[in-house]
């Protein structure tokens, strides 16, 4: 995984901060209890533009996340989508890019009512390659379960939450695997570390559902809809955990991590221990779509002329 890089400017509070000045107290009430939502996008270089894919699904469930926690962003969805394509112009990105909002709260009050301390937005964008290796990974089931709906609802993209993919990274890493799988509550499978899961058998594709405690990816919906636009039948129901070491394909997706092929699952390497040929023909598709080579799916794309920037 690459370390950061610089981008000039970061979006706080209404504010651009250079990226150095964008601080805050030690006595952040996130930084102690989690209360903080927050998400992943990804934008895409191609034909000297820059593509953000799906900003305002990703920018809704920022909403949706927040509410679970009674947090009430002092902007709308259009406001943020706004800031997002004016960030990455003044920063003058052109390379393909990660992008970051958080609401959090902020600092004021000490304990567990965070209902008094300030709600503060922050973005930041900046250059990201790859996040797992693009050839595959190797994965293992994670001793640690995915946290149950009923104590943290996974629905929310809440910093807290990712204590839990902490833990099981760290576990999967120290084993000598690329990254982990988790079960959920039930023993089935529920979803990667930072990534939705797919498995394929005969032709057909699965994934777990939203009971089955996961986050509901935005990629993983584009990947359910350009498999069932590519003619596959796709299903949305529980994965035993024999079913990773019996299918024909496995791959993860999220907005990190795209489409990675799993080749091996504790040690059982999966179908052909390589790519198979429904990844390859999804993920195909996926990274031309990504990068506005498919009218059918440009929808999903919000378009940032990079050439304007001469004139800022
Ligand atoms: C726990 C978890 N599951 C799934 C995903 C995939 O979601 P998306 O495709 O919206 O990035 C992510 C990444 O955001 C994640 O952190």
């Amino acid at each position: 995984m690459a370390a950061l890089r610089k981008t000039n400017w970061i979006w706080v509070d209404g504010e651009f901060k250079p990226w150095d000045e964008a601080r805050v107290h030690i006595l952040t009430h996130a930084l102690h209890y989690g209360t903080g939502v927050f998400e992943g996008i990804r934008a895409y270089a191609s034909n000297g533009k820059m593509y953000v894919f799906r900003l305002k699904e990703h920018i809704e469930r920022l909403f949706k996340s927040a509410k679970i926690y009674f947090m009430d962003i002092p902007y709308t969805v259009d406001e943020i989508c706004r800031v997002i394509i004016e960030l990455i112009m003044i920063n003058d990105v052109r390379e393909d890019c990660y992008i970051r909002p958080i609401v959090f709260r902020g600092y004021g009050y000490i304990g567990l009512n965070p209902l008094n301390n300030p709600i503060q937005v922050a973005i930041a964008v900046f250059p990201f390659g790859k996040y797992l290796s693009s050839g595959g990974v190797r994965c293992c089931v994670s001793s640690w379960r995915r946290i149950p709906g009923y104590s943290l609802p996974p629905q929310a993209k809440a910093c807290g939450n990712y204590i839990n993919s902490v833990l099981a990274k760290i576990e999967a890493l120290k084993s000598g695997y690329d990254e982990a799988i988790l079960l959920d509550n039930n023993g089935y499978v529920s979803e990667g570390s930072g990534e939705n899961l797919f498995i394929v058998k005969d032709r057909e594709l699965y994934t777990p559902p939203i009971y089955s405690d996961i986050l509901e990816g935005v990629t993983r919906a584009s990947v359910m809809e350009i498999a069932s636009d590519l003619g596959y039948t796709v299903h949305e129901r529980p994965i035993a955990r024999v079913e990773l070491y019996t299918c024909d394909e496995a791959f993860l997706t999220g907005t990190a991590a795209e489409i990675t092929p799993i080749l091996e699952i504790d040690g059982r390497r999966v179908g052909g221990g390589g790519e198979g040929p429904v990844t390859e023909h999804i993920r195909r598709i996926f990274e031309e779509t990504v990068r506005g080579k498919f009218s059918k799916y440009t929808k999903w794309l919000t378009e940032v002329s990079i050439r304007k920037l001469s004139d800022l």
